[in-house]
C-alpha cells in the first residue's frame, strides 16, 4: 500500500477558482493542487465572453445586482449576490495586476462588452480568449510560488470523512482530505489536509452535446454528495443558446458577446425572431433565448437557427472575435459573409454544493468554490459572465475565512487514523465494454428527457433508467481496479440522478427548469431544492 501525503491545504482543481484559492492560501501554509489531467484543462481555459464587473462610469453595483437577480428568476440569494457585485471589481483588478491582458480601448480604459441580461456594458474581456488568458496568467503565477505544488494527472476518488475511519465516534462530519488516484501510476493514496477546497468545475459531460471540455464530469459534486454535503438546485442546468451547429464543430461556443456586438438570431428564412419572445430581444437572459430557440426548432423541425453578424463591420468582427472567426473559417464558414448555424447546448451547472458566503459547506474543513459550489448568486439562471467572477470572489473569501480561523484549522488525531487505500480488484476488460456503453446511454437519456423542456413522464422515465445504470456501475466499481474512466462514469451517473431528483422536486417552471406539467411560475415561497445522501447521517 502507498503511504499518505500531508499538506496544509488540498485544492482539488486548477481552474480559476482552484488557482485563485491556492495562491491566496499559500500565504498561510503549504498548498497542494491536484488536477485530473493537464493543469490548464478546465472550463476556465475555454471561457470566451469575459467577466462581468462594474468599471464603467455609468454603471454601479446596484445595477449589476438588479440584472443578476432578474436573470436568476427569483432564486438568487440576496446576501451573496450583493457580495459578488460589490467585491467583484477588486478581484478583477487583482487579475489586471497579475498581468492578464484584458482588452483596452484607444484611451487605455477597459473595453467593456455587453451580453444577454446585462443592461450596462460591463464585460471585461481579452477579446474572445478571456479564459485562456486568465488560466495561463494564474498558472504562471501559482508556479512561481514555492510552497504550492501542482500535481497533474491526479484524480480525486473520494473525500475522506469519518466513515472511512474505523471505531471513530464522531458527532459531526469532518473532511480530512481525499483519496487520490495518480492515473499515470495507477496508485491511490490518501492526501491529508487541514482544509480541503473542492474546485472541480461543472458537469456538462452529462449531456450529449456540451460546450464543456472532457474534464467536466461533475466529480466534485458527486464526491461531496457521497461525503454527505448538501446539494442545491441541480435542476438548473444552463443551456447556452448558441453553440456552433456543424458535424465537426464539437459544440464550439459562439460567445454571447457576439450578440452583445449586434449579432441577430434568425430563422432559416432570414426572419429575426427574438422580439417575439422578450423585450430585450437577442439580449434577453440566457434561459429565455435558449428556450425560444428550442421552441423554434420544435415548431419547424429544423436542426438549427442562424446567428447573423454579416451586417456588422467586418474588421471589427475579426478583431473582436479572432478565435470564433478562425474556428468557423476552418470549417468553411466565413462569419463575415454568411450567418452561423447555432443550437443550444449544455453549458453551466447553476446548482451545486451548498456553501455560505465563505465557501464553507455543512462538512467541517470542506470548502467548495467555483462552478461546483452553490453560493446562491445564480439562482434559477446564471447571468452571463458572472461565473468567472464568482470563482474569484469566493476563492478570496475562503482564504480570508481560513486565515481568520487558522487556529481551528489544524491536523487532528483522526488524520493519523485515516486508513491507506487497500482496495484490490479484478480488471475485466470484456465487462468494461458493456459498462462503457452506459456512458453514452446516460448522455442520451439526459439529453432526451432532462433537457430544456421537461415533463413528469420524461423525468420519471429518466429516473428509472439511470437508477438501473447506477446499480450496474456501483457493482462494477466495487470489484474493479479504478481508472479515470470508471471514476468519471460513477460520478456522471450520480450527477444525472441529482439533476433528475431535483427536477422532480420542483413542481413549477422557473428559470432554467421548464416543465410542461407545471408551466406556471407559481411557488411564492421560492424555495431551493436540496438533496443529501441519506447514507451519511450525523447529528
Ligand atoms: P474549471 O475551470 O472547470 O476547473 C475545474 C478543475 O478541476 C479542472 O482543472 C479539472 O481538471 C479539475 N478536476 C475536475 N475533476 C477533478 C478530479 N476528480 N480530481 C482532480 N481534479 C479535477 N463564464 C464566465 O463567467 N464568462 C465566460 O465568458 C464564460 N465562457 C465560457 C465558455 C465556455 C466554452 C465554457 C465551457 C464555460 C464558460 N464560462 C464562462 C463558464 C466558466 O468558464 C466556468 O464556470 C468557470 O471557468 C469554472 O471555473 P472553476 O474553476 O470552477 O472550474
Ligand atoms: C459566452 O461567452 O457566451 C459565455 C459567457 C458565459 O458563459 O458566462
Amino acid at each position: 500500500m502507498i503511504g499518505a501525503i500531508k499538506t496544509d491545504f488540498l485544492v482539488i482543481g486548477s481552474g480559476v477558482a482552484g488557482l485563485t484559492a491556492a495562491y491566496k492560501l499559500s500565504r498561510l501554509g503549504e498548498v497542494t493542487i491536484i488536477t485530473k489531467k493537464f493543469d490548464f484543462e478546465s472550463n476556465t481555459n475555454y471561457a470566451q465572453g469575459g467577466i462581468a464587473s462594474v468599471f464603467s462610469k455609468t454603471d454601479d453595483p446596484d445595477k449589476h445586482f438588479k440584472d443578476t437577480i432578474e436573470a436568476g428568476a427569483g432564486l438568487c440569494d440576496i446576501h451573496s449576490t450583493r457580495i459578488l457585485v460589490e467585491e467583484g471589481p477588486k478581484c478583477v483588478q487583482e487579475l489586471l495586476d497579475l498581468g492578464v491582458p484584458f482588452t483596452k480601448d484607444q484611451d487605455g480604459n477597459l473595453d467593456l462588452g455587453l451580453e444577454g441580461g446585462h443592461r450596462e456594458k460591463r464585460i471585461v474581456h481579452a477579446y474572445d480568449r478571456t479564459g485562456r488568458e486568465i488560466e495561463s496568467t494564474l498558472l504562471s503565477y501559482v508556479k512561481s510560488i514555492s510552497n504550492i505544488k501542482i500535481l497533474e494527472h491526479h484524480n480525486c476518488v473520494d473525500l475522506i470523512t469519518p466513515h472511512h475511519i474505523k471505531n471513530i465516534k464522531n458527532r459531526e462530519n469532518i473532511c480530512f482530505g481525499a483519496y487520490v488516484l495518480d492515473s499515470k501510476k495507477g496508485e491511490v493514496r490518501p492526501f491529508l489536509a487541514k482544509a480541503t477546497i473542492v474546485a472541480t468545475g461543472g458537469a456538462g459531460q452529462v449531456y450529449l452535446h456540451t460546450t464543456n471540455p472532457d474534464i467536466a464530469t461533475g466529480d466534485g459534486i458527486a464526491s461531496c454528495y457521497r461525503a454527505g454535503a448538501i446539494i442545491k438546485n441541480m435542476e438548473f442546468y444552463q443551456f447556452h443558446p448558441t453553440s456552433l451547429y456543424h458535424e465537426k464543430g464539437n459544440s464550439f461556443l459562439i460567445s454571447e458577446a457576439v450578440r452583445g456586438k449586434g449579432g441577430i438570431l434568425r430563422r432559416l428564412n432570414g426572419e429575426p425572431f427574438m422580439k417575439e419572445y422578450h423585450s430585450m430581444a437577442d439580449l434577453a437572459p440566457r434561459d429565455i433565448v435558449a428556450r425560444a430557440i428550442d421552441n423554434e426548432l420544435k415548431k419547424t423541425g429544423n436542426t438549427h437557427v442562424l446567428l447573423d453578424v454579416t451586417h456588422l463591420i467586418k474588421p471589427e468582427i475579426i478583431k473582436h472575435f479572432p478565435s470564433i472567426y478562425e474556428k468557423c473559417k476552418s470549417l468553411g464558414i466565413d462569419i463575415t459573409e454568411e450567418p452561423i448555424p447555432v443550437v443550444p447546448t449544455a453549458h453551466y451547472m447553476c446548482g451545486g454544493v451548498e456553501t455560505d458566503v465563505y465557501g464553507r459547506t455543512n462538512i467541517k474543513n470542506l470548502y467548495c468554490v467555483g462552478e461546483v459550489a452553490s453560493t446562491g448568486v445564480h439562482g434559477g439562471n446564471r447571468l452571463a459572465s458572472n461565473s468567472l467572477l464568482e470563482g474569484l470572489v469566493f476563492a478570496h473569501r475562503i482564504a480570508e475565512n481560513i486565515s481568520e480561523n487558522i487556529e481551528f484549522t489544524q491536523f487532528t488525531k483522526e488524520h493519523e487514523d485515516v486508513p491507506l487505500w487497500d482496495k484490490e480488484g479484478l480488471k475485466n476488460t470484456e465487462e468494461w465494454v458493456l459498462i462503457s456503453h452506459d456512458l453514452y446511454e446516460i448522455k442520451t437519456i439526459m439529453s432526451d428527457y432532462v433537457g430544456i423542456v421537461r415533463s413528469n413522464l420524461r423525468l420519471e422515465r429518466a429516473k428509472r433508467r439511470i437508477s438501473l445504470i447506477e446499480e450496474e456501475v456501483r457493482d462494477y466499481y466495487n470489484r474493479t481496479i479504478i481508472t479515470n474512466q470508471l471514476l468519471e462514469l460513477r460520478n456522471l451517473t450520480q450527477v444525472a440522478q441529482l439533476i433528475i431528483n431535483s427536477a422532480l422536486l420542483r413542481k413549477e417552471s422557473r428559470g432554467l427548469h421548464f416543465s410542461t406539467d407545471y408551466p406556471e411560475n407559481r411557488n411564492p415561497s421560492r424555495e431551493d431544492t436540496k438533496l443529501r445522501n441519506e447514507d451519511v447521517v450525523f447529528n
